[in-house]
């Protein structure tokens, strides 16, 4: 048996005049002679020709649209345009019938949300083949970037105990009969007869722990898989995504403003280097889905320059006050264009607004810190309240063009008292989170991470419009099939 040659090397190699074998899924066959092979490796395909007067018309017609082939024939420089090299077939084996009346794919554009409903075979198409090695990369370069920089990969519990972010969107996790759970005197579950003798979820977040591991490795990521029950059936948002965490000791605020940034802009650096075909392909679709918007809803920049202009600017960095201040003079808000309009300081922005500071205003990605005390978790290190009495954390959130929030993060608040405090006002259990608590009793340190949501990161670069099409499989209210 002939070595399995993959198609990315195949239509790279320099060398011609040579017998090979590739394997793949047949995407067109023209005039009986003319093969699309792709084998996911790369979004092109190889051209094989057969010699279809020389081949049982029985094997012909079982070369079909989606069917699993082998071929096995001579490398040459091809005759055609469009590609370097083509196969000369001697060899072809069918491996995979597949029945063109049965296959749910068709050689044609399919829409989006069809083949969400097909997501079983969606990799299958150009689109879905491009945006999955593009967030293979990303992942990559993710890992590269941290391990480049000596941080710790630390793997965060995915069963806890703890809502990091205190919003009350856990999923439960139990091994109860839920027909007949055990009851305490007071009607309640008791929980304390459940596996691990208290209740416990799916993790919203690694940063606690991730934080434990800061305080003595110094610099640590997370990168794994967070779970939210929050209702919200958006083009944003999963109910399991994939989440990076870093946290750093003795670092601040504009350290982790600094991390962030170098962060995003070195792992869509390598994507547009290492997946520069599947980028121009994206960017075509993109170009042909903005054709159907009115002009004036046009995006003026491609793709691809979307990503490049990301690389070459500055984020823009203000504060959540400053923020206000431009939206409350804005001419959406002024001809009560926004949703929501922006009327006091306080209030938790809307999408809308975090669009109009990225897209609008400004152009570019923009940090936003210092966030009112009010609308962020308990953990951020807590501001002097400024003139007015103003009461601000030492928050960050990286406003994303087309996307809004892709990273929160913040500076810990490190100080015992002050976190005791908080905690006390917003109900959060202090017995429960003693460990997190310990860190600030013994040898605490100023120290500062974010959270960066990474299907946000593969929207972005893929110029996808839905999240639920950058992840193979997606979790969301009412769904959760394959
Ligand atoms: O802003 P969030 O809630 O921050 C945290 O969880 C912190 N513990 C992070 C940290 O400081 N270590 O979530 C972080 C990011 C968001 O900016 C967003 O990109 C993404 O996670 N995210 C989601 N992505 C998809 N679906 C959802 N339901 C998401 N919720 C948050
Ligand atoms: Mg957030």
């Amino acid at each position: 048996m002939s070595q399995r040659i993959k198609i990315k090397a195949l239509l790279e190699s320099e060398q011609t005049g040579i017998d090979i074998t590739v394997k793949g899924w047949v995407r067109a066959f023209r005039q009986n002679r003319f093969i699309a092979l792709n084998d996911g490796s790369t979004n092109n395909n190889i051209q094989i020709v057969v010699d279809f007067e020389n081949t049982d018309p029985a094997l012909l017609k079982r070369i079909t649209f989606g069917a699993a082939i082998s071929v096995t024939g001579e490398l040459i420089p091809s005759q055609g345009q469009g590609q370097k090299v083509e196969v000369i077939a001697k060899e072809i084996e069918i491996l995979g019938d597949c029945d063109p009346e049965e296959y749910p794919l068709q050689p044609k554009r399919q829409t989006l949300e069809f083949l969400r409903e097909k997501a079983h075979l969606r990799f299958r198409t150009n689109t879905f083949g491009a945006i999955f090695r593009v967030r293979n990369s990303l992942a990559f370069a993710v890992h590269q970037f941290f391990q480049e920089r000596g941080f710790i990969y630390l793997h965060t519990p995915i069963i806890t105990a703890s809502d990091a972010e205190g919003a009350g969107e856990t999923f439960h996790v139990t091994n109860f009969d839920l027909a007949n759970p055990p009851k305490t005197e007071n009607g309640e579950i008791d929980f304390s007869q459940d596996f691990f003798a208290k209740a416990t979820n799916l993790t919203v977040s690694g940063q606690l722990e991730g934080e434990l591991g800061a305080m003595a490795l110094s610099d640590i990521y997370t990168f794994g898989p967070t779970f939210r029950a929050e209702n919200s059936n958006t083009t944003r948002h999963l109910a399991e995504f994939w989440m990076i965490e870093p946290e750093v000791a003795f670092n601040d605020l504009d350290d982790n403003m600094d991390l962030a940034e170098d962060m995003l802009k070195y792992v869509i650096k390598y994507a547009l280097d290492k997946n520069a075909d599947d980028i121009e392909f994206l960017t075509q679709r993109l170009t042909e889905e903005e054709k159907q918007k009115p002009q004036n809803e046009r995006s003026e920049m491609t793709l691809v320059d979307k990503l490049q202009f990301c690389l070459d600017n500055d984020f823009e960095r203000l504060t959540y006050t400053e923020a206000i201040d431009i939206l409350k003079e804005s001419t959406p808000n002024k001809k009560k264009k926004f949703q929501y309009p922006v009327e006091g300081w306080g209030t938790d922005l809307q999408s809308e607004h975090e669009r109009y500071l990225v897209e609008k205003h400004f152009k570019k990605p923009v940090i936003l810190t210092d966030y009112p005390k009010e609308i962020k978790a308990f953990y951020m290190r807590q501001n002097e309240p400024d003139a007015n009495g103003r009461e601000t954390v030492r928050a960050m959130d990286i406003l994303f063009p087309g996307i809004g929030e892709i990273v929160g993060g913040s500076q810990r608040e490190e100080r015992l008292d002050k976190l005791e405090q908080r905690m006390d006002e917003m109900g959060i259990p202090k017995d429960e989170l003693w460990w997190y608590l310990d860190t600030r009793r013994f040898g605490a340190c100023p120290h500062a991470g974010f959270g960066l949501g990474f299907e946000r990161l593969v929207l972005f670069v893929t110029g996808m419009g839905n999240i639920r099409d950058v992840i193979p499989f997606p979790r969301y209210p009412k769904n959760a099939e394959f």
